[in-house]
């Protein structure tokens, strides 16, 4: 891609995010107004924006011949995070709400001539697929946009084998006082972040992690923070959790 054609892509991207209005009836009619006109270049912005997808799935181990839920998948594009492991797996569905992105995910699917990988329309809240259980689910940067993000995790729960993995990367705030061993957020990273992000029905939330902390066993945990394109001196924060469903 061109210089030119890059910085235009932004720029339709900014407009987006900053300026054009979000409308609809229904949580899937606003994503579908919200995405719609950055679905084609969603890919090449958001890897500038959504920090540590690459690093979360280098620290997951495949499920050899078992099954993976994305939830919130967008475009599709942590399947390509997988690499050649991607064979490995019996089935990968790629699970969102937002059509436009889901034909991006398609075409994703269709172009790596990916068998096992389907692309379905579906709620995070409400989802399961043919194979019932599964093992090991996924959110990147979908948690923040699920209103109901409590059921999505008590889905990904639900869909869970005793023992199965959960692999989450997100933006979050902390509390004012987080429990032992957290990262504590400056004023200005608590209380301006939230405000931020809600313009574009994102909500970066200080109880995600201590819920996630409190249903699953911890694997592995790091906080980081990370910049925003064209937004200099400030840092948003993100984590990157793996984590268990308990074996009972
Ligand atoms: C910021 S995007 C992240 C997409 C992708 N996971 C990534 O890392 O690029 C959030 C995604 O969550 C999806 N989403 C929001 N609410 C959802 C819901 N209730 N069910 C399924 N997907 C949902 C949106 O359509 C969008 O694709």
């Amino acid at each position: 891609m061109s210089y030119v054609t890059a910085r235009w892509n932004d720029a339709k991207i900014l407009w987006h995010l900053m300026v054009s209005r979000i409308d609809g009836e229904t949580h899937a009619d606003r994503l579908n107004s919200f995405y719609e006109g950055q679905a084609a270049g969603y890919d090449q912005f958001r890897r500038r924006l959504l920090h540590g997808r690459r690093e979360l799935f280098d620290n997951l181990d495949v499920p050899a011949d078992g099954t993976w839920v994305d939830l919130g998948a967008g475009t599709g594009e942590n399947a390509e995070l997988w690499g050649g492991r991607i064979h490995q797996l019996r089935k990968g569905y790629l699970v969102d709400l937002c059509e436009p992105l889901l034909d991006v995910s398609r075409q994703r699917i269709r172009a790596n001539g990916w068998s096992n990988v389907e692309a379905v329309c579906a709620d995070a809240t409400t989802y399961v697929p043919s194979e019932g259980e599964v093992d090991l689910v996924t959110f990147s940067y979908s948690l923040t946009m699920i209103p109901d993000w409590i059921s999505a995790v008590n889905q990904a729960w639900k869909l869970l084998r005793p023992g199965g993995t959960l692999g989450i990367v997100d933006f979050y705030v902390s509390r004012k006082y987080p429990g032992e061993g957290l990262k504590r957020h400056s004023w200005f990273q608590q209380n301006i972040w939230p405000v931020w992000f809600a313009n574009d029905n994102v909500y970066l939330n200080r109880d995600h992690l201590p819920y996630l902390l409190d249903r699953f066993e911890l694997v592995h945990l790091a906080e980081n923070e990370g910049s925003i394109p064209y937004v200099p001196f400030v840092k948003v924060p993100y984590y990157r959790l793996i984590a268990r469903k308990p074996v009972r």
